[in-house]
């Protein structure tokens, strides 16, 4: 008698395993999404190399990347982007059984793409000589779990925090250090944020697409944007510095939430501790 692989799982093997190759786990062939109960984690598994650390360094700056050191800092960086936006993708399927089964298969096809993005990362990093870990990892995407967890609609509240702020700035972010790793001379890096900026628009779409209703109106987007976004993340922290319309109406935004976005100024910094986790809520990390 054999026993079916499920697509849980599969999730909670990426999650329940340390090491690079765990987390780089293709869905079993012939896995089935059966309805399970809801499961829930604090924190993935992580093998010494790829240990999680409280805050990180600055990324380099842009006209920086034509040394070696800055670009590996930033590879890694988005590395381990893609590691997290990996876990939290195993994560939500796990928390979410009763999730749309379309929906479930879109968590599937976008957890599978951030595997591929962390693959093309890690052999941007091996071609500099350097494994994902030799730089310290931030955290800081797990930090939003208990948000999403506790907020009043914790799927809406995963679809706006991973596709519509995360991965909507990500569009940004992917076009601006495209352009600078080709000033730099790195093409094949460059190459490699292309690609990656095409996928997430459609992880972006994902999003969207899940977040209103059939009978919502085609602005509602921004409405259920606002009401769901889990705090401190906010339209501010939705971008970067350079802002790629194109890409959102692509992805589907309306014209009414692309400009939310675009105009959306951070919360301002609590006075009492501007360093505090929620007095500095704008940007923690970027992108
Ligand atoms: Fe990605
Ligand atoms: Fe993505």
């Amino acid at each position: 008698m054999t026993t079916s692989i499920t697509i849980a799982g599969w999730a909670r093997g990426l999650l329940e395993g340390g090491t690079l190759a765990d987390k780089l786990a293709s869905p079993p062939p012939g896995a089935v999404d059966v309805v399970g109960p809801a499961e829930d984690f604090a924190e993935p598994a992580r093998a010494p190399p790829l240990a999680m650390v409280d805050g990180a360094d600055k990324l380099p700056k842009l006209g920086d990347l034509t040394s070696p050191a800055a670009r590996l800092a930033t590879l890694s960086r988005f590395a381990h982007h893609e590691l997290m936006a990996t876990e939290l993708f195993a994560w939500a399927l796990l928390k979410f059984p009763d999730a749309p089964l379309a929906l479930r298969r879109g968590f599937v096809a976008a957890l599978v793409e951030e595997q591929a993005h962390l693959r093309l990362y890690v052999d941007r990093l091996a071609a500099h000589g350097a494994v994902l870990g030799d730089v310290p990892l931030s955290g800081y995407f797990w930090k939003l779990v208990p948000a999403i967890r506790t907020a009043p609609d914790p799927l809406r509240a995963f679809l706006c925090a991973q596709g519509l702020t995360l991965e909507q700035a990500n569009l940004d972010f992917t076009i601006l250090y495209r352009d600078a790793f080709r000033l730099a001379g790195d093409f094949d890096s460059a190459a490699v944020l292309q690609r990656i900026h095409d996928d997430e628009v459609a992880h972006v779409r994902l999003a969207r697409a899940w977040l209103v209703r059939d009978d919502d109106a085609a602005d509602a987007d921004r409405d259920r944007y606002e009401q769901h976004v889990p705090f401190p993340l906010s339209a501010a922290r939705a971008k970067g510095r350079r802002f790629e319309a194109g890409a959102r109406r692509r992805a589907g935004l309306s014209d009414a939430f692309i400009a939310y976005v675009r105009d959306a100024r951070p919360y301002a910094a609590a006075p009492w501790s501007p360093s505090s986790p929620t007095g500095s809520a704008a940007a923690p990390e970027s992108p």
